[in-house]
């Protein structure tokens, strides 16, 4: 089927190309122009404007967003609704907000348009593997979708999760599960590493993927860094987070739910990026205070 692509970035880009391989035709924009001739060719038109995509889409159009989540997701919406007609469907697969995607259906619904959350995962090596799609929205609306979902996806890799919202909800929890899953890893490999032993941590990688119940893609993803770079040579251990961590975490406060690990991977991440401990100076010079315990200078 013929859909419009928004964002060409590391995501959209390579949907691009694993959608036109998978018999489809695109209409792609992007803010910068060699984005969009880079991918031209005989399955993928170029469009100069959204206006432009607008036009070039037959109707229903649907049009997938894949640009960054706040503000980009949200312009990009308007200017959207500002051309669209009753029957088209817009399609958010960038890491949004649960909570506007369920504002920005309904900001749709006024005007006939449908909306879509798909919670994409899959990073860079969804062009080759697949993306794994958690899909919301109405039920006609994903139905007259599904030929995308299912070329985008490997097999068995999407699910229509339920209503609008319940798509970027349960992506969410994924990457919340992410935060876990990476801080666990991270721990597990500094304490071998300071250990008496000096052991072969590419090995142990290696190792574990070969039956082991910690094996893992990302454990996979680490063999491969360490064969790479065994020693992690210039990687600063500093570490964004792009808010999906702390949104299941406020979730989890919200519905009552004990996810310690969850939350501390989170604020693992925000000690990374200091270069000095605030909390930590309190606490020096409290143990001085009370107990005469030294302190070390700056
Ligand atoms: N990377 C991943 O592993 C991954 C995985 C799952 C989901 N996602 C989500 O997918 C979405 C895209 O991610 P990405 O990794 O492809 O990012 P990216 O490589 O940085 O690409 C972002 C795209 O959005 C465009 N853009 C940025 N700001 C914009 C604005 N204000 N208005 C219009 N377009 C704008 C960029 O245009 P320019 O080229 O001009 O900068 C670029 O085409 C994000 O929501 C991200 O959270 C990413």
């Amino acid at each position: 089927m013929q859909l419009g692509m928004i964002g060409l970035g590391r995501m959209g880009g390579n949907m691009v190309k694993r959608l036109i391989q998978g018999g489809h035709e695109v209409v792609a924009y992007d803010r910068s122009p060699d984005a969009v001739k880079e991918l031209t060719q005989p399955r993928v038109e170029g469009a100069a404007s959204i206006p432009d995509l607008v036009n070039a889409l037959h109707a229903p159009r649907v049009i997938w967003m894949m640009v960054p989540a706040g503000d980009a997701t949200e312009q990009t919406l308007e200017t959207l609704l500002s051309l669209l007609s009753p029957g088209d469907i817009i399609i958010d697969g960038g890491n949004s907000n649960f909570r506007d995607s369920m504002r920005r259906a309904k900001l749709c619904q006024v005007q006939q348009v449908e909306f879509i959350d798909s919670g994409t995962s899959g990073g860079i090596w969804g062009l080759a593997n697949g993306y794994c799609l958690m899909v919301g929205g109405s039920n006609e609306a994903v139905k007259h979708c599904e030929s995308i979902f299912k070329t985008l996806a490997p097999p068995d890799g999407y699910l229509h999760t339920g209503p609008a919202g319940s798509g970027h909800f349960v992506k969410m929890v994924h990457n919340g599960i992410e935060y876990g899953l990476l801080q666990a890893y991270g721990e597990g490999f500094e304490i071998l590493k300071e250990s008496q032993f000096s052991l072969d941590l590419p090995a142990i990688a290696e190792l574990w993927n070969h039956g082991s119940v910690v094996r893992s893609w990302l454990l996979e993803l680490l063999e491969q860094a360490y064969h790479q770079n065994p020693d992690l040579h210039n990687i600063r251990g500093y570490v964004e987070d792009s808010g999906e961590g702390r949104w299941t975490v406020q979730e989890a406060i919200a519905e009552n739910v004990p996810a310690p690990v969850i939350t501390a991977s989170l604020f693992a991440r925000f000690s990374s990026r200091q270069d000095e401990s605030y909390s930590a100076k309190v606490i020096a010079a409290l143990r001085n205070a009370f107990g005469g315990h030294a302190i070390k200078p700056e």
